[in-house]
């Protein structure tokens, strides 16, 4: 089977990595990728929002399948660009990716649909957002979420009236987050333990994926300002098989079956972001594409073939015993540029990357990376991203500690403490 792959960072070189291990894959272009390409498959210059220049590129190797990592073409409609070139994709249609680009859209669907989320109120008007703060809203701490999409900055967690008031002048006053605010929901503070659960479907079957989690905050201890992810780890022993049927069954089939009853079937990765409770999980938000950087640590685990399970769920055929997972662990250090997640400067060469991946079990997936006359230089926030598997979380971590110790570039930092302290893996999925 001839595949494109789309996207530029680290999760897509773990995809490509899976792809290219896949036995039915006889090519892999990567579209545009990055310098973890080389060797491994071959490139296309076409960014991920240039829609034509995809189907294009698509039809040109006569793809069989493309699979989207980022959740912005999904957005804009590649799916149905590339369906109606006659090129199934694994991703969902503009529509079905509404439950991640409109977060109000989301929390209307679950009350149609009676899935369990957390009580809540939508904005678009600022004076009446405050008045409805000002006497006690969803009460505090509270949670204001811009509706669009807002590169996961634009959820804010409000301790009292205060912050809430600060939030909404950003969200709707100032538009930080552009037209990305033209909404804005305050929602009530559920707490818990949070979780994350993955799954693939055909908008009918679901295969879950062992969880995984990830590590958003620059310093360890999750101390300091938000990243993209800093370092991840599978399985979470946070979430209990019991726990992922019952995530199952009253949070996604129910958000399935939804979806396709409304028209706009819903096929890919569903990856569900809940708060358990001791009521049952509730849901925090929906993304329509595979978490970044929870995929780093998510494919190496994957024991069946992700072009097949890919092409299946396109098809409207998966098969869910088809999808399997190995025993043990990953666990992935993401190697940071000096300055992120503020400016940081680019071109640094990079060195020490052979050897790190040389050390076993270890796959160094790069994020952020760019090829310049035959050096390897950095190239955004988040370079590269040092994976490791291993028979235990502990081993899978020692592995890609010890690994990123072979690595150096002017400024780079990571954290110390990812999977450190992890709960026990009793939710591996078999
Ligand atoms: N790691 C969270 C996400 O991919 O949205």
């Amino acid at each position: 089977m001839r595949v494109m792959l789309v996207g530029s960072g680290g999760r897509e070189h773990a995809l490509a990595w899976a792809l290219r291990r896949s036995p039915t894959v006889t090519e892999l272009v990567w579209a545009p990728g990055n310098a973890g390409a080389e060797g491994l498959c071959e490139t296309a210059g076409v960014k991920a929002d240039d829609l034509a220049g995809l189907v294009k590129a698509a039809k040109g190797m006569r793809a069989d399948l493309v699979v989207v990592g980022p959740e912005a073409p999904l957005a804009d409609g590649v799916a149905q660009a590339l369906e109606e070139a006659g090129i199934p994709c694994f991703g969902p249609s503009r529509e079905a990716a509404r439950l991640e680009w409109s977060k109000v859209f989301t929390k209307e669907f679950c009350v149609r649909h009676a899935i369990p989320t957390a009580p809540y109120q939508v904005f678009s008007d600022p004076d009446e957002a405050e008045s409805y703060l000002r006497r006690g809203g969803q009460g505090f701490p509270t949670v204001l979420k811009a509706d669009g999409l807002a590169a996961g900055k634009g959820v804010l967690i409000c301790k009292d009236l205060g912050e809430a008031l600060e939030g909404t002048a950003r969200i709707l006053r100032r538009r930080e987050f552009g037209g990305a605010g033209d909404r804005m929901i305050v929602e009530r503070f559920v707490s818990g333990e949070e979780a994350s659960l993955m799954v693939f479907t055909d908008g009918e079957r679901v295969a879950p994926m062992p969880p995984a989690r990830d590590h958003k905050r620059i310093y360890d201890g999750d101390q300091g300002a938000n990243t993209g992810g800093m370092g991840a780890y599978c399985p979470a022993g946070n979430m209990s098989a019991v726990q992922i049927e019952e995530a199952i069954e009253a949070i996604v089939r129910p958000s399935l079956k939804g979806m396709a009853e409304e028209g706009h079937p819903y096929r890919g990765v569903l990856y569900a972001g809940l708060m358990l409770t001791a009521d049952g999980p509730s849901l925090l938000e929906f993304n329509c594409r595979f978490g970044d950087p929870e995929t780093q640590v998510v494919v190496p685990l994957l024991e069946g073939d992700l072009a097949e399970i890919c092409l299946a769920c396109a098809g409207g055929r998966l098969d869910p015993s088809t999808v399997r997972w190995k025993s043990g662990a990953a666990v992935t250090v993401v190697l940071a540029s000096g300055g992120y997640p503020g400016p940081y400067a680019t071109g640094m060469p990079i060195t020490g990357v052979e050897e790190a991946a040389a050390r076993e079990g270890v796959i160094v997936f790069h994020a952020g990376t760019r090829r310049e006359e035959g050096f390897l230089r950095t190239a955004g926030g988040r370079v590269l991203d040092v994976t490791a598997v291993g028979e235990s979380l502990a081993q899978a971590r020692e592995r890609a500690y010890a690994s990123a110790g072979h690595i150096h570039f002017e400024g780079m930092h990571y954290r110390r403490d990812i999977a450190a302290g992890a709960p026990s893996e009793q939710s591996v999925i078999q």
